[in-house]
């Protein structure tokens, strides 16, 4: 079996969130299972351009054509295939969807070309995939630029976050030079939708977790016709995570190894992290690692700073993302000086070294699709507090039941300072109960076998129907 994932992200290559984490690892998954994969990704500036160079084509979107190069490269410990299209007018940019706040103008234009690239480099390197494995709106539209009369693929298409859907100008749209049939897969209107075309088109759909396939079929976000009318073919796999890149035993990033027999490298890190952020440390450690957008609970913890401070814990926050929250978690650092540390950048040394360093990982998403950071904290023996929703209600247990973590309902500052009180207390109260759960949290298997095992099944249901 053939399977061409195609996406916008790839990790360690260019990474804006868990989209390329899950394009890094899954394809590594899948080959151990006898699959024949290869991903498809621009190359922006961030990927080497002097990777070996396959072929060359000219890519028609409208009127215009478009020299692309299919450079050759490789998932890390690997012989998963890596196909980097490289057109620098395009994509040979700082950002993977925009700069600061801003998105790049001609963002439809760019995926486009991706998919439209993808379709064709498969057809110029002679490999032809029997599947087309395509992630969120950014190449939802590549079966617009599939004629499956000619590419008889099937297409599987996973959301990773329906928040992001794909909605431009009918304008826009029309200077593609799609088919009339194919517009009409993008809905009605003056603005039009990449993520609808896909989920139409897709022969299966699948999202992140369990949980967010149930949460965007009772609440669609204005797709609810289109994910409603595609419900039989909808199925919620949860999100594996790179068991080599993050490994609490081998980790270059870390100031000590340390493993579930053997935990005191963790303190050692704990005490490195504590001093390198010029921090005193009293009380348990609480870090936060993600994107400063209201998906992430910033608004609750804004809210509750003050009182969680109080609580007497030190909060390491790491992320970059919108203004608004990274200013007012700035100015809230200055009156917190040695309780609270904000690293307002995108810094895999210091996500790793958090994960090791911190008691806990706190996490009260809004809403989260699948989330990887709660499944990097349980396996450096972080305990994870976070809201029940989406992948995190999959992955998090509440110790009250006998779980691996903290868990709160309500979207309230309250309901999270309560759940963060419990925390607290079994750090000073129950070292020894602490230490067992951290145990058990690192035996936990969160690899990528057993997903990637659901997806080959989802890939076999296509192929049979
Ligand atoms: P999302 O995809 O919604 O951002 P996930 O939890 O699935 O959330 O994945 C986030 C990924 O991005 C993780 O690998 C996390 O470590 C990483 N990450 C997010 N922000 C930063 C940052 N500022 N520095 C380093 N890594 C980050
Ligand atoms: C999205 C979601 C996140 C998920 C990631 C990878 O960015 O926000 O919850 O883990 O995709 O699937």
């Amino acid at each position: 079996m053939r399977v061409a994932l195609v996406a916008a992200e790839v990790a360690p290559f260019a990474k804006a969130g868990g989209l390329a984490d899950v394009i890094g690892a899954l394809p590594k998954a899948l080959a151990n299972l006898g699959v024949e994969v290869a991903v498809f990704a621009p190359r922006y500036r961030s990927v080497p351009a002097d990777l070996p160079e396959q072929t060359r084509l000219s890519v028609r979107l409208g009127t215009s054509s478009l020299e692309v190069r299919i450079l050759q490269g490789f998932l890390p410990r690997s012989a998963v295939p890596v196909y980097f299209l490289d057109q620098p007018h395009l994509f040979d940019r700082p950002g993977i969807y925009g700069e600061g706040d801003q998105d790049y103008p001609d963002n439809l234009r760019r995926f486009a070309l991706l998919c439209r690239a993808a379709v064709e480099a498969t057809q110029a390197l002679a490999w032809f995939p029997d599947i087309f494995h395509v992630h969120d709106w950014h190449t939802a539209l590549l079966p617009l630029f599939l004629d499956r009369a000619k590419i008889p693929a099937r297409i599987v298409l996973t959301v990773h976050n329906l928040a992001f859907q794909g909605w431009f100008p009918l304008g826009e749209w029309q200077e593609l030079g799609l088919p009339e049939e194919k517009l009409l897969l993008l809905g009605e209107g003056a603005w039009r939708c990449a993520l609808r075309a896909g989920i139409l088109a897709a022969d299966a759909l699948t999202t992140v977790s369990p949980s967010y396939a149930q949460e965007i079929l009772a609440d669609g976000l204005g797709l609810d016709d289109v994910l409603r009318a595609k419900a039989s073919v909808l199925f919620g796999i949860l999100n594996g995570i790179d068991v080599e890149e993050w490994d609490p035993q081998h980790d270059p990033h870390l100031w000590a190894p340390y493993s579930a027999e053997d935990l005191q490298g963790k303190a050692q890190n704990r005490e490195a992290l504590l001093r390198e952020l010029g921090l005193s440390g009293e009380g348990p450690v609480v870090a936060m690692v993600g994107r400063l957008t209201e998906q992430k609970g910033l608004d609750l913890v804004l809210a509750g700073l003050s009182r969680m401070l109080s609580l007497g814990i030190t909060l390491v926050i790491l992320g970059t993302g919108e203004a608004r929250y990274a200013q007012a978690l700035k100015a809230e650092e200055e009156r917190w000086p040695a309780r609270l540390r904000v690293l307002l950048e995108y810094s895999e040394l210091w996500a790793h070294r958090f994960m090791a360093g911190a008691d806990f990982l706190l996490m009260p998403s809004r809403f989260e699709p699948c989330g990887l950071t709660q499944l990097y904290a349980l396996r450096y023996g972080t305990i994870p507090i976070v809201r029940a929703t989406g992948g995190l209600r999959d992955t998090v247990r509440d110790v009250k039941e006998g779980g691996n973590g903290f868990v709160f309902g309500d979207y309230s500052a309250e309901a999270m300072l309560e759940t963060l009180s419990r925390a607290v207390q079994l750090w000073r109260d129950e070292p020894q109960t602490l230490g067992e759960l951290r145990q058990r949290a690192m035996n936990e298997d969160h690899s990528w076998a057993r997903s990637a095992q659901e997806y080959l099944r989802v890939y076999h249901y296509v192929l049979s129907r």
